[in-house]
Formats: C-alpha cells, structure tokens, sequence
C-alpha cells in the first residue's frame, strides 16, 4: 500500500499531519524519528514534523536522513526545515522572540510543485523558536512572508522541500493544499485509501490471519469495539464471539438497548448481567482510583469467566485505535499515567490469547467512517464518548444501586433534551455527576433536603482539552425544572462551567 512515513521529533500538531494526509485519502504512519522503518518500495515519501526542541540545543533529535533523503521526496515542517538547514552548512538561530501565531505569505512561487494554487497574501500558522539565517546555495526560496524570509525552499536536484510555518493546521489558509500537492504532485500517491478500501483490504487480511480460529471480543457499546466487532464479523462469521458486560454503571436502558442493536447486526453476543458483582465489589469504596481498579478487575474477571466458556478461542479482538498506538511508541514515550483508565481488553497472561486489533492503524473520525461504509447505525456511531467506570466516576463518593438509578434518570432528562433539541451531535461529550452532598430547598409548604446534581457538556476534538459548551439559558432552565420535577431526591441542579485544563472532563 502507498505510504507516507511521518517521521516524529515530538510536535504537538504531528498527529495533525498524519490527519490531513488521510484526509487526502493517503495512508500514512507516525514513526519516532529515532526508529525509522525499513524504506520499502511502498513508502512514497517522508515528512520530517516539528518538535518543542531548537536544532542547537544539545539533546534537539538527531535524525538520520541517509536511507531516504535524496532518494524520496521529502517534506520538513518547522523543525524538519531548520534542521535541514543546520546539518547542510546554513545557519539557524534562536529567534530573539518565539514567531507565534498568524503570518502572511509574501512572495510565492507556483511554479514550485508544492505551491502549486497556493495565494500570495494568504495566511499561514507559524509557531517557531528557531530562524533560519542562511541557507547554503542550492537551497531556492519558495516562499517568504514579511518577517520570515526563508518560510519555505526547495533543495535544487532533489525533491526535498521545507516550510517554516505549519500546513496541517487549519489556520494556514492553504496549508491542506499544500500537503495534498506533496502527496500528488510530489510523491505521486494515487488516492485511493478510502473507508471503502480499508474495509475491503481488512477484511481480507483478517480472513487470511485468523482462517478458521475463533476470537473473542468485549463490547462496550462504544463506537470503537462495535466498528471492530462488524469488522471482524464480515472476516469470520459466527467464529466471533463477543461479551457485553452489565457493569450496572450503564446509562438508562443501555444494556438493553444497545444488546438489541448487536443482535440486530448479526453479531454473536453474549450479554451478561453482573450488575451485583459490582456493586457488591464497589460498596464503601469512595476513592477514585480505588472505583477504576475495582471496576478493571472485576471486569477481567467476569470476561474472562465468560471467555472460558468458549472452546478453543485463540485470539482476544480488541478496539484499540491509532492514537493509543502512536501514545504508546511516542518520542516522549508513554505519556504519564494521569487516571488509570480501564478499557476493555488485558485480559491475564494465561489466558494466552493472540491479539487482534483491526482498527489499529486508524483516527477516532476514520473509525467513524468505516463504522459508515460497514452500514451501522449513524446513532452507533455518533454517540458521546462514555468512559469505561461508566457512572461509578459520576457517583462522587461511595456507590449504591439507589444511586445509580437516580443518575441514570438524571442523565437521561439531560441527554434525551440535548438529541430533542438538536444539541447533542453539536455537543462532544455531556453527561450529570451526582455530588455528594444535600442541600436545602422548599416544595410547597415544605422544606426538602436532597440531593445536589451537576450537568457537564464539553466541546473537545480528543479530550486531552475541552471547553465547556455554552449551551442556551432556556435549555438549561427546562432541563433543570424536567430533573427537579421528575427525578425524586434531587432539589438542585448546576451547570459545570470549567475548561480542561486546568479542571478535567469527568470528576473523578
Ligand atoms: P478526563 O476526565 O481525564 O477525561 O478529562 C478525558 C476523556 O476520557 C474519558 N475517561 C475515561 N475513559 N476509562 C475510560 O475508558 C476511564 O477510567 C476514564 N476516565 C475518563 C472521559 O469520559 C473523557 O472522554
């Protein structure tokens, strides 16, 4: 398959490359620049990314060109261009200050392949603290804006070219453009890795992996392991066997429903209730991380017990998709552990289970896409993220079934009223906690002391940030007279108006 290989220095937009690209209907992988694959016949061309470092700090990555660069077209962005510069003989320098935020191309020239319809006086994004003083001879400019002369060169007799400024983001007006001429014009990729492809290539890949074993797979009802699940489902049938696990932290009536909807959909499932066994495993716990760890193992516990059942399964499926991948392999390495976040999967060693992870190349939207492509229900598929703890991370302090059934009715005014009012797909992800206190109130003639609830509904692109979204007054005034009219024991509603950072998406 035609590959472009991004090559990471640790920039924060590296995924942001490999999205445009896709968005190219190009297939590309991020690699750490310090462990470059084998350059196959496949690999069309490489993008070297930015990086937080100055080339002239000692510890900035040093990245070895030698098996592609002359021999491949070559893309460097920011960092990938200054340091271009610096191992060629040119000079770069700290800037005196950090060149931030908005510029405007001056001079462009279209004759170059890379600008090709790209405007003079459009605006791109900068975001460097190195500039590039001189730049040896058979460097040609081109590109300039007002302060920065060498914004971008194209190394004469190769097909190495170079920007300052950050094409994949949204800001540089013809930045997708731009990694788009590279991908055609340049690498001469042909386009053609669509959701359609991947499923087709998938599919068979999968057949020829697993023939005749068997797998098992978690569902979780989320977008990620049905998208898996209907995957490997069109490889191998009924040898797909999958678990759905009443945690009893579910929203309202999802057991249930979404069972139905897997049925629907041809999938072998078995649904378990184990509803007690958690509770029973949660009650008197209040400490956050003490409800994951809990929830995690009795979770591995029961799927594994389940698992057993099955004859002769030799391959565990899981959802797992690219940004975990790429986090896991990442140049900083494995991000620091911030909640110990349980997903579906690690099951015990002796279990002994191959893995398989068909969605392992893709992004969260492309998941989304080929969830589209295999026919699943755009209801599936455009559904808020809903961690793995489910509810027990809304419940502050200890949980109980008589908790839980508030909530869940709390949560379902909230989100029934956001999908009535066309809110919800505008929202990322919404959800109510129930706080552990009382508060005083008065119904008719008398005094109430109830429980206090909070709604939270945050716009986010991947979760590592959020805003609070600014949803109308009105419909936050008759959601809270619906849950105070109709959930009993709650007298009180607030709206969480807090971004992540420095708060966080759940509050626990
Ligand atoms: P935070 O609260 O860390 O959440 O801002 C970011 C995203 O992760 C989800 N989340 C979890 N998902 N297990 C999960 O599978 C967990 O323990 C967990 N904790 C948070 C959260 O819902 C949000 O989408």
């Amino acid at each position: 398959m035609q590959t472009i290989l991004i090559l990471d220095h640790g920039s924060q937009y590296t995924q942001l490359i490999a999205r445009k690209i896709r968005e190219a209907n190009v297939y590309c992988e991020i690699h750490p620049f310090n462990k470059i694959p084998k350059i196959t016949d496949e690999i069309k061309g490489v993008v070297l990314s930015g990086s937080p470092y100055s080339v002239i700090d000692p510890e900035a990555p040093k990245t070895d060109l030698s098996a592609f660069k002359g021999k491949l077209p070559v893309l460097g962005i920011c960092y990938g261009s200054q340091y271009m510069v610096h191992i060629s003989g040119g000079k770069v320098e700290k800037s005196t200050i950090r060149e931030y935020g908005r510029a405007k191309l001056e001079k462009v020239n279209n004759d170059c392949l890379l600008m090709r319809g790209v405007k003079e006086d459009s605006q791109v994004w900068m975001s460097h603290g190195d500039t590039i003083l001189s730049m040896p001879e058979d460097f040609e400019i081109i590109c300039s804006t007002h302060d920065v002369k060498n914004a971008g060169y194209k190394i004469k007799g190769e097909e190495t070219y170079a920007l300052q400024f950050h094409p994949e983001v949204t800001h540089s007006e013809f930045g997708f453009q731009i990694l788009k001429n590279f991908v055609t014009e340049i690498c001469h990729c042909d386009c053609s890795w669509t959701p359609k492809s991947f499923v087709e290539t998938t599919v068979q890949a999968l057949k020829e992996q697993l023939k005749d074993d068997k797998v098992v797979l978690g569902l979780s009802g989320g977008v990620d392991s049905s998208v898996a699940a209907v995957l490997l489902h069109r490889a191998i049938g009924s040898n797909l066997h999958c678990i759905f696990v009443d945690n009893g932290l579910l929203r309202k009536n999802e057991f249930s429903s979404v069972l139905e909807s897997y049925k629907g959909m041809g999938l072998n499932v078995t649904g378990v209730d184990a509803k007690e066994d958690f509770y029973s495993v949660l009650a008197g716990v209040t400490e956050p991380e003490k409800k994951r760890k809990a929830i995690g193992a009795k979770f591995i516990d029961i799927f594994d017990r389940e698992a057993g059942k099955i004859k002769d399964v030799k391959w565990l499926g899981q959802g797992t998709i690219y940004p975990d991948v790429i986090e896991s392999s990442s140049v900083k390495g494995p991000s620091q552990t911030i909640k110990s976040h349980h997903n579906v999967g690690g099951l015990p060693d002796y279990m002994k289970l191959k893995v398989v992870e068909p969605l392992r190349s893709l992004f969260k939207d492309e998941v989304r896409r080929v969830g589209k492509e295999l026919g699943l229900k755009q209801e599936l598929l455009s559904r808020h993220p809903f961690p793995g703890p489910g509810l027990a991370i809304r419940i502050l302090g200890d949980i109980t079934a008589e908790k839980v059934s508030i909530l869940q009715e709390v949560d379902a005014i909230f989100i029934d009223s956001l999908k009535e009012k066309g809110l919800y797909d505008q929202v990322w992800q919404a959800g109510a906690i129930l706080l552990p206190i009382q508060s005083v109130g008065v119904m008719g003639d008398e005094r109430t002391y109830e429980r206090v609830v909070a709604l939270r509904a945050v716009q986010s692109v991947d979760g590592m940030t959020a805003d609070w979204c600014h949803l109308p007054y009105e419909f936050l005034s008759d959601v809270s007279n619906k849950i105070i009219n109709q959930v009993k024991g709650v007298n009180r509603v607030c709206y969480d108006i807090s971004s992540k950072p420095p708060a966080t998406i759940e509050w626990e």
